[in-house]
């Protein structure tokens, strides 16, 4: 068995080396691009047609000149910005042109099993899938993706991914930056590895399978890393989205600490203010970047390199402990002023998890290592993981014909997740928890409010307090898996019902 590097997240030495290697830092002398905006489709305003996502085949030139294969949705490479209201409806049709099935599972949002467009919600190529959603929920910065069984991996690495971006009453007339593309952005982060070409590639190894897709190049928002945009004085408003098949980004400020204020199921409490944070595939945060007085400044990503083999792998990992950090994002002040409110200590009101009102513990155990040969599941698996069965939870790969577990509706429960090696985020489709323990300890402040997604990092028990108030019947279960999406594809992946 290899060895995982675990210093990225075991924290000391790995900060120790990486505070004392700025040069491992890529800033200067690159010229940045310009931060790509996600187009936004407003639905908070009345419309009268059902809404469409086409998703397509395409080409999409990631900055470097060349025009890379890729799966888009309306457009070439990702899908919109949906804005939607609490409250609302929304009629959707989905169209397929990829030329394989697909799936568009809306990660975050409560709705029922039957339109939650896990696996079972397959839609053939040229076929239309319309569900309605009923959008209960606060305001929160949900995404869609494919889950296609056995192809999500890849499908959302070549772009079937999008962001919709639930809108409340408390939201929309908070006193926070609020115009989208001046000072209100969301950011897509994700990591691609581009072949000698120059053309996206999407390569399963035995390293792939096992650790998940691990980019070299850091991609925003379609584009490569360093980005750049122009805001007025004032606060911004970053709404993020770690969108990689496998990577963690750790983040950060050039200047200055981060202010958080929303995680995966919306407001916190109150303003987290945190030097850094870390943030695994799957997850949302929202920061606030108090431009008034300062030119420019830069969020920083450190995230993890793919392995490689030989001298030069050897080479970069001496160099750069397979760690990079890049300044992904700069922001730079014109003569404009902006947003001149401050950063608010309360944000909404929260009450502290409770776990003596759950009705019943479950637990599950994510396995990684069961036996199966993965460098020869890579060369067999023609670029998909297929129906694995090369990893599991609780001793079963996932199984489209089994029920794994089976929910009262309206019940709470602890679910607590642990894992056989490593770090695997934990999610759980149709509702939003709150995290009692991480790893056998107090979440960070900025993970104390409410989310869809826990990070599971050695044996110590991660345990969340969840309830289920929609309906998911055996036809259409929810989901709960690994979001390392070919630890998913693989079979790190159960189905449940509620009824
Ligand atoms: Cu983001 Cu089951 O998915
Ligand atoms: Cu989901
Ligand atoms: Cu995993």
């Amino acid at each position: 068995m290899k060895i995982h590097r675990r210093n990225f997240l075991l924290g000391t030495a790995a900060l120790a080396s990486s505070l004392s290697g700025l040069s491992k830092m890529t800033m200067a002398n690159v010229p940045l691009r310009p931060l790509p905006i996600l187009p936004l489709t407003n639905l908070i305003k009345d419309f009268d047609d059902r809404v469409v996502l086409k998703l397509l085949r395409s080409t999409h030139d990631f900055g470097n000149g060349i025009a890379s294969k890729t799966l888009g949705i309306n457009r070439s490479y990702l899908g919109p910005l949906l804005r939607v209201k609490k409250g609302h409806t929304l009629p959707l049709n989905v169209f397929n042109d990829i030329g394989e099935i697909s799936t568009l599972h809306w990660h975050g949002l409560h709705i029922p099993g039957a339109v939650d467009g896990g696996p079972h919600q397959q839609i053939e190529t040229g076929d239309t899938w319309s569900p309605d959603l009923e959008i209960e929920q606060r305001a929160s910065l949900n995404w869609f993706h494919s889950h296609a069984h056995g192809k999500t991996a890849k499908q959302v690495y070549k772009g079937l991914t999008g962001v919709m971006l639930v809108e409340d009453d408390e939201s929309l007339s908070a006193d926070l930056p609020h115009t989208y593309g001046v000072d209100d952005f969301t950011i897509i982060l994700q990591d691609k590895t581009f072949n000698e070409f120059g053309f996206l590639s999407y390569n399963l190894t035995e390293n792939s399978i096992d650790e998940g897709l691990i980019g070299e190049t850091l991609v925003v928002n379609g584009t490569i890393a360093p980005v750049m945009q122009m805001v007025p004085k004032g606060l911004i408003r970053l709404r993020i989205l770690n969108a990689s098949n496998a990577n963690y980004y750790k983040l950060s400020l050039a200047h200055g600490t981060l202010n958080v204020i929303a995680s995966d199921g919306g407001f916190l409490a109150s303003t987290v203010q945190t030097d850094d944070l870390l943030m695994s595939p799957g997850e949302r945060y929202e920061i606030l970047v108090d431009m008034k007085k300062i030119q420019n400044n830069q969020l920083i990503v450190e995230h993890e390199l793919p392995e490689l083999g030989g001298i030069r792998g050897l080479i970069r990992e001496l160099w750069t402990d397979g760690e990079i950090k890049i300044a992904a994002l700069t922001l730079k002040t014109g003569d404009d002023y902006g947003f001149d409110g401050s950063i608010p200590n309360k944000l909404a009101n929260l009450s502290v998890p409770n776990r003596t009102v759950a009705s019943r513990v479950r637990s599950f155990q994510l396995q990684q290592y069961t036996g199966v040969d993965l460098a020869a599941l890579a060369l067999a698996s023609d670029n998909f993981c297929g129906n694995g069965n090369a990893m599991k939870i609780n001793g079963r790969s996932m199984n489209m014909q089994r029920i794994d577990e089976t929910v009262n509706k309206g019940d709470t429960e602890i679910w607590r997740v642990s894992v056989d090696d490593w770090r695997h985020p934990f999610h759980i489709h149709g509702c939003s928890f709150r995290i009692l323990s991480q790893e056998g300890a107090q979440p960070p402040a900025y993970a104390q409010g409410w989310k869809d997604m826990v990070n599971v990092d050695g044996e110590k028990w991660s345990e969340v307090l969840v309830s289920f108030n929609h309906y998911a019947p055996k036809d259409t279960p929810y989901m709960y898996h690994c979001h390392i999406l070919e630890h998913e594809d693989c079979g790190m992946m159960g189905q449940f019902t509620v009824t």
